[in-house]
């Protein structure tokens, strides 16, 4: 099967051949099923995470050892099942993600990781839901309590995670604020009925959101998503109400921010740390829950999956130069080939 493979760390957006971190290879092993419940899934898509950029750096907090097939989430068509294997069969539509190895032809899971995708939700569209939305689902709705009327001020507002927030937010009925950089960022925003925007580029985000505060009269945010970090963080930190809660999720910016203890004793503010990642090994029903109420809000239309950029595997480079140029409005997908396709036009 084509396959990409991380043979050192490095960027793998880097033009020149002696440097690249990142390479495909045509004839990688397909993997052979481990477990009488394990299934293989011919990946349709897989999506692009700032983390599986930051894991080819060797910048992110879990580090396989070399060579390894990156990548996360995925969707796809059941491929073979297992003796044991009741809840599939060949040619059903899944999707889930893994700790690596999304961006190739196969990969294997065991049945109870992957999830059924139901009629009126797109394949593609699929392979880009469990990460980005799952975070954020679970950060807003099972930690932070995101309610209807509440405030909600959402970082990074047109990326991966931010964009699935903003959604999030206006499915329970909160206000959103969103805060991204540019013109065609904060259109976009705008165009999903988003309550203010803030253009990081050229306004403050102090001034700007308490304006906005003022015309709704409203005292101040009770939610903070950040997968941003850095300055942002300390500026949003200036219009947080009493009792608000801060949803630590990233640091895109480079810069881990600081929290002051004082501040969050006085203003009562409560500070979570999330890795969605990690609610597989400590509650995995509640990132099952999720990521199936979220399946069901795509196919009743409640949200909707933004596709901002799709490649191909050998493109992967410039799938990697669109997250770190910061261009991407939702999700980067790579689409990959069925090998039945490619195998016809040998
Ligand atoms: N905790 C978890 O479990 C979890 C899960 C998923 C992702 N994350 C983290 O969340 C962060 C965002 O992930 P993502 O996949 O949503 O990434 P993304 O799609 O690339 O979005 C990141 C956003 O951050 C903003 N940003 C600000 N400064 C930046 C900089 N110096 N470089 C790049 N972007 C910058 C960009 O918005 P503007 O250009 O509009 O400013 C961009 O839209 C990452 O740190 C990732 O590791 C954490």
């Amino acid at each position: 099967m084509e396959a990409l493979v991380c043979k050192k760390l490095g960027d793998p957006t880097a033009e020149n051949s002696e440097e690249k971190a990142i390479v495909i290879e045509k004839s990688y092993p397909i993997p052979e099923l481990e477990t009488p419940t394990s299934v293989r899934v011919r990946v349709k898509a897989t999506s692009l995470n700032y983390a599986n950029y930051l894991q080819i750096l060797g910048k992110y907090q879990e580090k396989p050892p070399l060579p390894f097939i990156p990548g996360s989430d995925y969707s796809g068509v059941v491929d073979a099942v297992g003796s044991a294997v009741t809840k599939f069969r060949p040619g059903d539509r899944v999707c889930s993600f893994a700790p690596l190895g999304s961006f190739a032809q196969f990969i294997v899971a065991d049945q109870s990781l992957l999830f059924g995708v139901p009629e009126g939700c797109d394949l593609v569209a699929a392979g880009a839901l469990p990460v980005a939305f799952g975070t954020s689902h679970v950060a807003l709705l099972h930690r932070a309590n995101l309610s209807s009327g509440q405030v909600l001020l959402v970082l990074g507002a047109a990326g991966g995670v931010g964009l699935a927030a903003v959604q999030i937010g206006k499915v329970v009925g909160a206000v959103v604020i969103a805060v991204a950089r540019g013109a065609e960022k904060v259109e976009y925003l705008k165009s999903l009925g988003v309550d203010h925007v803030v253009d990081s580029s050229s306004q403050s985000i102090i001034q700007s959101v308490k304006d906005f505060l003022k015309t709704r009269k409203l005292k101040g945010v009770d939610v903070l998503y950040d997968p941003v970090g850095g300055k942002l963080t300390k500026e949003a930190m200036k219009v947080l109400n009493w009792g608000a809660h801060i949803l630590v999720i990233g640091f895109a910016s480079g810069e881990v921010p600081v929290i002051p203890a004082n501040i969050a004793l006085v203003k009562n503010w409560t500070v979570h740390g999330l890795y969605w990642g990690s609610y597989r090994i400590h509650r995995p029903a509640v990132l099952e829950d999720s990521v199936n109420e979220l399946l069901s809000w795509v196919a009743r239309g409640l949200i909707t999956i933004r596709i901002s950029h799709t490649y191909r595997l050998p493109e992967a480079n410039l799938a990697f130069s669109a997250i770190k140029d910061r261009k991407v409005i939702g999700k980067v997908m790579i689409v990959l080939d069925d090998p039945s396709s490619v195998r016809s036009k040998l």
